[in-house]
């Protein structure tokens, strides 16, 4: 997807409490998944560690010169980072998540891009909506560490608005030519820029998303990687709904531990089919839902009791393992031991001969996730594979445990949605379903070589660790082990968009 030595840096525009962070860490989060390097380098964080939280709206003051001093010195740092990071992965996307509200701190970026070789695209969040931007200080800045401590949820809101009347004062939205004139003495930085006057901003590459995408204007994107970022940009939203995942029944191939095929429910596969519109109408109440299946019987027979508008993605078809399809693990081994061995090695790369490997499942399930961001309520079900990949996405994990994540029979999953992240509910349907989940190998060292050996391990090996990541929680998911009857409290922790 990247060409080497394709460096490109998103830089986010925009007052605060705009949905900046939020959009770095989902475009983050998306190019990850789909394997090319990707970083968020936010200003914020710098900020904390050179000055400190815990400080008032003064400090954004443009007049403030002492504080405009040290806010230049961490978007400095961020950038150095940012560079030195670079240099380390060769390619790369980089997002440059500060307000960069002004022309001038766009233009000494933008100057700074140049000398390293980096690309620049500009996405400002733009909104004047002030009952959204109210909520989003509600919800998530109150939480931020700038306001630790701080009970009275008043004083935050009004602290937090000075900081935005601050930014307003000097903001200069994208795409100007600079006709408008930079109030008297505000924000001198950098120190007077003499190319200014010539800094047309409609000469550069750019995405303005209006009021939460209700406009859109998009300004010179021209390579492939940036019109991406642009369509994946453009279809995130942020209205509250519910977003399920279930793999199918048991089928009579789950009995056997037999891979692939097209088999129908095992009789306990049907129970949990004939058992699971009650669960989601208990998830859900009365909200409308679409269900994706597979092409597989599978899935449809799981899906069929549900009484919700049905579409069929082949693309969720579970992954295709070639030759052994219809085989069980032990065949494999017997019949192909070289292969399995390979599979033990790296399971996301390996590509059964005929079929397929984790990361080409990943790649053929991008339309699948960026159709997910467009809609609204969306159950999926769908296969083991598939499901270990889908829920990497929204986990932010890398390939190295993905291959390995437990994604249990009978089971519904739901994602909650957190500030800047998903975590991951787990609702079990109390019908017995074999485990055909195979632990990640350990490394052992035979002859001086490492190589790896299949073990049980503990049931939970594989989603002991989930790769940390800057940008969701990775809390572990929860086993309701209630059964039909999931805690209330759990049925109320309903994504908040
Ligand atoms: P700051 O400059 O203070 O860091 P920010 O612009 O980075 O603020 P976020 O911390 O990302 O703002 O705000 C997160 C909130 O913004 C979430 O509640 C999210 O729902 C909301 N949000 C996401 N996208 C948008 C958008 N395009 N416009 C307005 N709000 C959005
Ligand atoms: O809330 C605004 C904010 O995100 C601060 O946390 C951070 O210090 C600042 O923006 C970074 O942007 P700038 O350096 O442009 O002020």
């Amino acid at each position: 997807m990247l060409a080497g030595g394709t460096r490109i840096v998103v830089v986010m525009v925009g007052l605060p409490a705009r949905g900046k962070t939020y959009i770095s860490y989902k475009v983050s989060r998306y190019l990850a998944w789909l394997g090319v390097n990707c970083r968020v380098f936010n200003v914020g964080e710098y900020r904390r560690k050179l000055v400190g939280a815990k400080l008032d709206h003064s400090f954004f003051d443009p007049y403030n010169a002492a504080a405009i001093d040290q806010r230049l010195k961490c978007a400095m740092m961020a950038l150095h980072d940012m560079f030195k990071w670079f240099g380390d992965v060769h390619s790369g996307v980089a997002v440059y998540d500060a307000t960069n509200t002004t022309r001038s701190r766009r233009k000494m970026i933008l100057d700074e891009c140049n000398k390293h070789d980096v690309e620049v695209m500009f996405c400002e969040s733009w909104c004047d909506d002030n009952d959204l931007i109210d909520m989003n200080i509600r919800e998530v800045k109150r939480t931020s560490p700038d306001y630790k401590g701080v009970k009275d949820i008043e004083s935050v809101m009004a602290d937090f608005r000075r900081r935005i009347d601050h930014y307003g004062e000097v903001y200069e939205p994208l795409g100007g030519d600079g006709t408008r004139p930079l109030a008297k003495g505000a924000y001198p930085l950098p120190p007077t820029n003499p190319t200014l006057e010539d800094y047309n901003e409609r000469q550069v590459s750019f995405l303005r998303k209006i009021n939460v995408g209700s406009r859109m204007v998009i300004n010179r994107i021209t390579s492939y990687l940036e019109s991406r970022i642009v369509y994946f940009i453009m279809n995130i939203h942020i209205a509250t709904r519910s977003v399920l995942f279930s793999r199918h029944g048991e089928s009579m191939y789950n009995l056997d531990q037999r891979l692939g095929g097209d088999p129908s429910l095992s009789p306990n596969g049907k129970k949990y089919a004939e058992a699971l519109p009650s669960l989601i109408s208990k998830l859900l109440g009365d909200q409308p839902l679409t269900v994706w299946t597979s092409t597989l019987k599978r899935t449809s027979e799981t899906a069929a009791g549900l009484p919700y508008k049905k579409m069929q993605w082949k693309a969720l078809d579970e992954l295709d393992a070639g030759l052994c399809d219809g085989l069980t693990y032990e065949d494999v081994e017997r019949e192909y031991p070289d292969e399995y061995a390979m599979r033990d090695e790296n399971k996301f790369e390996f590509r059964y001969r005929g079929g397929e490997s984790y990361r080409d499942v990943v790649l053929r399930l991008e339309p699948v996730i960026m159709e997910l961001e467009r809609q609204q309520n969306i159950m999926i079900v769908s296969h083991q594979a598939v499901l270990r990949c889908i829920y990497a996405y929204f986990l932010d994990i890398g390939p190295d445990e993905l291959p390995y994540l437990k994604i249990p029979l009978h089971t519904v999953m739901k994602l909650t949605w957190t500030a800047y992240g998903c975590d991951i509910q787990m609702y079990k349907i109390d019908i017995d379903a074999v485990d055909t989940h195979r632990a990640k190998p350990k490394a052992v060292k035979r002859g001086g070589i490492l190589k790896s050996s299949s073990t049980n391990g503990s049931a939970n090996a594989s989603i002991a660790s989930p790769a940390k990541s800057q940008a969701s929680s990775s809390k572990l998911p929860l086993e309701s082990d209630t059964g039909l009857s999931p805690a209330p409290a759990e049925i109320d922790a309903v994504g908040k968009g």
